[in-house]
């Protein structure tokens, strides 16, 4: 299940982030490319441990954190400290698929990717090419979203992205380890969700609309591992 959201920053965060990664100094996106990556990897990342990169991304969690339609979505139990990409002059990442499990900055902490996002941070007018391609349950999907849209995507997917031809993408990327494991149950965690939010719009008293409701949290309660 892919899921885009808009908006999740507004123009003047946008433009706080752009302007704080501009100054930034960036490095070969070789350095976190793992063997068979090293091939097909072209771009530019901010240092993991920079403190600009731990600045915006401890920011950013804050965002995600408050974001309900990206909390329904992901169901994060951790979400990996925001890393940030910058492709231009042709820059690419071909096909590939993220590594399962990432090391967490506490000792023998470990957070498995289940759920990848990107959080665009330019405008996808102002490059040419750059769209994040996506193989899907359905067939390839081509994402690209305005600055601060996000989308959502299961860590399984293999996924590349198209060589920047023109202009500069920015882009802030991150994993989430999900309460829920598995893709299929957080995709009808997800719809349910979503259709109650529906009904509780048009009457929040509904005793179908609690009931429902009462479903999701005993689907929840089955399936989550905290
Ligand atoms: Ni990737």
């Amino acid at each position: 299940m892919l899921i885009t959201i808009p908006q999740v920053l507004t123009a003047a965060q946008v433009q706080d982030c752009r302007e704080a990664l501009l100054r930034a100094q960036w490095e070969s996106g070789q350095k976190t490319a793992g063997y068979l990556a090293q091939h097909t990897k072209s771009n530019l990342q901010l240092p993991i441990d920079s403190a600009l990169a731990q600045q915006v991304g401890d920011f950013l969690l804050h965002i995600l954190h408050n974001n309900p339609t990206f909390v329904a979505a992901a169901l994060p139990a951790k979400i990996l400290s925001p890393r940030f990409n910058c492709y231009q002059g042709g820059g690419t990442y071909g096909n590939h698929i993220d590594n399962a499990i990432f090391s967490l900055p506490q000792r023998d902490a470990r957070l498995r990717s289940d759920v990848s996002s990107t959080l665009f941070l330019s405008d996808a007018q102002d490059y040419e090419g750059g769209e994040l391609i996506i193989e899907d349950t359905y067939g390839s999907q081509s994402i690209k979203l305005n600055a601060g849209d996000l989308v959502v995507y299961p860590g399984t997917s293999l996924h590349r992205v198209n060589p920047v031809t023109k202009g500069m993408r920015l882009a802030s990327f991150f994993w989430s380890q999900s309460m829920v494991r598995h893709a299929h149950q957080r995709r009808l965690l997800w719809d349910l969700d979503q259709s109650i939010q529906a009904l509780a719009a048009k009457d929040a008293t509904d005793p179908q609309v609690i009931r429902l409701s009462g479903v999701y949290h005993n689907l929840l309660r089955e399936w989550a591992e905290v």
